[in-house]
């Protein structure tokens, strides 16, 4: 597929999408949220690709947020049809195979959004994390209160929402906003590895465990390992599953379907 201001490679099973709107420090406009939404849907659909990998071009920044210029141009009006619509941060967090986030450089605003909507971010040491929107007068509005407060804890959520000051990688790990840390520049290149350990299994199990763990975030414990059951059921009735415990039994390597 081609797109103004994405790139998106594939590498066997995996998927490589990296903004690219350096100039401009990646910052999301409209035709960057609407090709994101393209190509996640594109990779859904892909059967032969089963990680995504998600990135920025450049040597500064991941995303650093929304396009304040846009913000600039539209009334309240305007705004709410935007947030209305179909979303980027709710795209990428439903889509339905693993995503990780490859972090450096700034990360602010709708950028700490939309690595906050992939299931879990390797960052590089030269990330800095921040929700801006505070020194616009804002609040953050795709995620930075709710799935960054879900994720580190309101109290760090308030902090980093309430002084709209930056943290650097080595912090954002520490408070669990950043799963892996690793030295500058390794941070595609360590998701990459981690794409290819989640690649070997099934894309049925993949997907059913995605969607598990991501219920927790929606429901109360009981109704989570309710969930849970009927997830493992699906999965012990694929095809994949039957492969997986038969080829244990006869010491063999599995061979997944994605069925
Ligand atoms: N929206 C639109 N344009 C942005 C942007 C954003 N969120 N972030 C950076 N840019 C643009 C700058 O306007 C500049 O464009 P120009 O060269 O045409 O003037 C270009 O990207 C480079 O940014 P610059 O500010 O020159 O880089 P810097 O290294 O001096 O500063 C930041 C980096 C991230 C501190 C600074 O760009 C910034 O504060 N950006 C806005 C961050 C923000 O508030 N994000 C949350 C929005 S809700």
């Amino acid at each position: 597929m081609e797109f103004d201001t994405l790139r998106l490679t594939q590498d066997g099973p995996i998927a490589h999408l990296q903004i690219h709107r350096p100039d401009k420090l990646n910052a999301l406009n409209r035709t960057v949220r609407r090709e994101l939404m393209e190509a996640v849907d594109h990779l859904a659909e892909d059967e032969s690709v089963r990680v995504a990998i998600l990135s920025g071009a450049g040597p500064k920044a991941f995303v650093a947020g929304a396009d304040v210029q846009e913000f600039a141009d539209r009334s309240p009006g305007e705004q709410r049809e935007v947030y209305d619509r179909r979303r980027v941060y709710d795209a990428l967090a439903q889509f339905p195979k693993p995503l990780i986030g490859a972090v450096h450089g700034y990360c602010l605003g709708g950028g700490s959004e939309l690595a906050l909507a992939c299931d879990l971010r390797v960052a590089d040491r030269t990330a800095r994390f921040g929700q801006a929107e505070i020194r616009l007068g804002l609040i953050p509005g795709a995620g930075g209160t709710q799935r960054l407060a879900r994720l580190v804890g309101p109290g760090q959520a308030m902090r980093i929402a309430l002084t709209g000051d930056m943290i650097d990688a080595e912090e954002a790990y520490r408070i669990g906003l950043v799963e892996i840390l690793v030295e500058e520049g390794k941070h595609v290149e360590k998701a990459t590895e981690l794409a290819q350990r989640m690649a070997r299994w099934s894309p049925v199990a993949l997907r059913l465990a995605k969607r598990a763990i991501r219920a927790t975030q929606e429901m109360p414990l009981s109704a989570g390992l309710e969930l849970e059951k009927e997830l493992f059921l699906a999965a012990f009735g694929s095809e994949d599953g039957q492969e997986g415990v038969q080829a244990f039994v006869e010491k063999r390597d599995p061979e997944f379907r994605g069925r």
